[in-house]
């Protein structure tokens, strides 16, 4: 097995949180990570669109130790799309990673394999980090199809990536069947596909990429699913939403890579 990567915890704030409350949470995390560093984790915030200026403002002026993510993005530079925002729009506000493909936005908003991968070459070109995110639906996994479906979203949105971009690239695997439902995969349901998507990606000549997992990770399961799951770290949904919760599993990873290394 390679060295283990540097974890990496994002906490994905979907559709929640106004500016005041994200301001509110984001304070809460700098306090917890002030009283117990991060030392070995890098951790990452994706608030929703609104609530982006307030973050990277108090993260800079409090001197918090995370960076800050937009959950999606348009691909197209600028003009006529009502509704959307740029790269550049982003980066000028100081984000520094974009979510591209999460499942919601595929099930949702139409956001298909060639939208995808036009978005993911717009966030890397413009030199931000890109989390791309794959993962199969219950039906495809009940059919035993999950290996296939994963290396077609990633051979979809990854092959024929200028290998210069190759370090602006995460995933994560997120199971549909896992998101907000309170059913996790199981450690070894996750080993399963890290060492799938590691494969992928090897091919893919993206060794380098770190793998995450998402899918109702919370305090209590995440550090057996850091221990026996082969992951790289976490992207989180509900429990991101309070500071104690997303502190316990950047706390998980923490603790994890400190003993592996
Ligand atoms: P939950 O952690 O709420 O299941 O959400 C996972 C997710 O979709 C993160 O992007």
């Amino acid at each position: 097995m390679s060295a283990p990567k540097k974890p990496l915890v994002i906490g994905n704030w979907k559709m929640n949180l106004d500016f005041v409350e994200a301001v509110h949470l984001g304070q809460q995390i700098g306090v917890l990570l002030k009283n117990r560093p991060a030392e070995h984790t890098d951790v990452v915030v994706a608030p929703p669109f609104v609530d982006l200026r307030s973050v990277t403002s108090i993260v800079a002026s409090e001197r918090i130790a995370v960076t800050v993510a937009a959950q999606h993005v348009n691909p197209n530079e600028n003009g006529a799309h009502t509704g959307e925002i740029s790269v550049a729009m982003l980066q000028r506000l100081g984000v520094e990673w974009v979510l591209v493909g999460h499942s919601e936005r595929r099930a949702l908003y139409a956001m298909d394999d060639a939208i995808v991968a036009a978005t993911l070459r717009a966030v890397v070109r413009s030199g931000l980090k890109v989390v791309l995110c794959v993962g199969e639906a219950l039906d495809v996994r009940e059919e035993g199809d999950q290996d296939e479906w994963v290396r077609r979203q990633l051979r979809a949105a990854l092959e024929g990536l200028d290998e210069r971009f190759g370090e602006l690239v995460t995933v994560a695997y997120e199971p549909i069947w896992a998101i907000g439902t309170g059913l996790t995969a199981t450690s070894a349901q996750v080993y399963e596909m890290m060492t799938h998507v590691r494969s992928v990606l090897a091919g893919l000549k993206l060794v380098d990429a770190r793998v995450l997992y998402g899918g109702s990770v919370n305090a209590e399961n995440a550090a057996s699913l850091v221990a026996e799951g082969h992951v790289d770290g976490f992207l989180v949904g509900g429990a991101s939403l309070k500071a104690e919760s997303f502190l316990a599993i950047i706390g998980a990873c923490d603790d994890c890579y400190a003993l592996k290394r």
